[in-house]
């Protein structure tokens, strides 16, 4: 697929990547997604396309995320969006996966397929196996008329524009918002209060303000990119809403700059990884200032303990005590959407670490931009 430059609203320079063009239109490109659909004086989300009325959303008892890859991880990220603010229990699995275990589809659970590109065979099996089992699904797409934005019952499209690079930037971002007004408004025809409504609506009407804010970091990462770059093996660490972020952020870096990144859950390092650690193995870990940090920074030590280099994406503010760590700080919205400004640094740590070892970063070997056979 190939795509006019002036497809990007700031055009895109002479060489310059698209994934480097594509994470700068984030913030426009959120601005789009949430355009018409915020609802100030009722603190909740609209979302005409899901097809489904008050009763309907109401009467949904679990919520299930399919995706691959990136889609997946955020789908991930999405699931605790639900499961917070709608108090429905939700989760999300690899769509390359579902199918394959025969799974039991239950009509009170809604079924939400991620997709860019909306033609990922994988995802796409698993929409029609759900259907023919009689489930509902709606669509996370952000190619409009694709094959799963058809096969799906209804859905949100992205918005997002063009996304040509392999690795998901602005697509993933929009996802993210996506799952965030879905989240709205299940919570809000449930016991999502008013005040908590608008809160998070102007949480989102700031996050393309913020999204800028983390693109300025850009120079700073570049520099711990590059000497990240130089490793062949490290961890991203993060738990709970960080943990689809780690997980985020190792993909970019694999698929990328072909160094190996490995995703774990902070609290799983002392079950198995710490045997890994040295002086050799860096850790890229995500702190974010909520409920966890105390523990997140006593992990650090152990890291730090056993000689392992730490980069640390977190807020200001954030006391990491006296551990020598190279941090990233980004701004502070509401708990609820720090992953998606947690993730921004990691797209950049992955371009920079790419760019320094002089990779072809839209066209990374053995990849592509969508799977379309099995
Ligand atoms: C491919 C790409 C990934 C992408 C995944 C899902 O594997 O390399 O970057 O996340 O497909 O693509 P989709 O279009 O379904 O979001």
């Amino acid at each position: 697929v190939d795509v006019d430059p002036s497809a990007y609203e700031h055009g895109l320079e002479d060489g310059e990547s698209r994934m480097y063009a594509e994470m700068l239109e984030q913030p426009a490109a959120v601005e789009r997604a949430l355009r018409g659909r915020l609802d100030d004086r009722f603190g909740t989300a609209h979302l005409g396309g899901l097809n489904l009325d008050a009763r309907e959303l109401r009467a949904i008892r679990r919520v299930k995320m399919l995706g691959c890859g990136s889609a997946y991880y955020v789908g991930q990220m999405g699931a605790a969006l639900v499961e917070e603010l709608a108090r429905i229990p939700a989760d999300a699995e690899a769509a390359s996966e579902f199918r394959y275990r025969d799974p039991v589809i239950e009509p009170d659970t809604l079924y939400v397929a991620v997709s860019q590109s909306g033609e990922t065979i994988d995802t796409l099996l698993a929409v029609e196996e759900i259907r023919r089992k009689g489930g509902r699904v709606i669509g996370l797409v952000n190619v409009v008329g694709s094959a799963i934005a058809r096969a799906c019952d209804g859905g949100i499209y992205l918005h997002a524009g063009p996304e040509i690079a392999v690795a998901s930037t602005k697509a993933l971002t929009n996802m993210y918002v996506a799952f965030a007004l879905l989240a709205l408004q299940l919570g809000r025809v449930r016991d999502l209060s008013i005040a908590d409504g608008k809160r998070l609506v102007n949480a989102l009407q700031e996050l393309p303000a913020k999204l800028e804010q983390v693109l300025k970091l850009e120079d700073e990462i570049a520099e711990i990119a590059a000497d990240l770059a130089q490793c062949d093996s490290m961890f991203f660490v993060g738990r709970v809403r960080g943990y689809p972020v780690a997980r985020e952020g190792a993909q970019k870096l694999k698929e990328i700059s072909y160094r190996h990144a490995e995703a774990y859950q902070t609290s799983e390092l002392k079950h198995g990884p710490l045997a890994l650690i040295s002086p050799e193995v860096p850790t890229v870990a995500i702190v974010p200032d909520d409920e966890l940090t105390e523990r997140n920074v006593a992990a650090l030590h152990e890291i730090a303990a056993r000689g392992g280099p730490l980069v640390v994406v977190t807020h200001d503010g954030v006391d990491l005590g006296a551990l020598d760590v190279r941090r990233i700080d980004v701004p502070r919205l509401e708990r609820e959407l720090d992953p998606i400004l947690l993730t921004i640094p990691l797209q950049l740590l992955a371009f920079h670490a790419a760019e320094s070892l002089g990779l072809d970063i839209d066209k990374p070997r053995n990849l592509a931009k969508s799977v379309t056979v099995e």
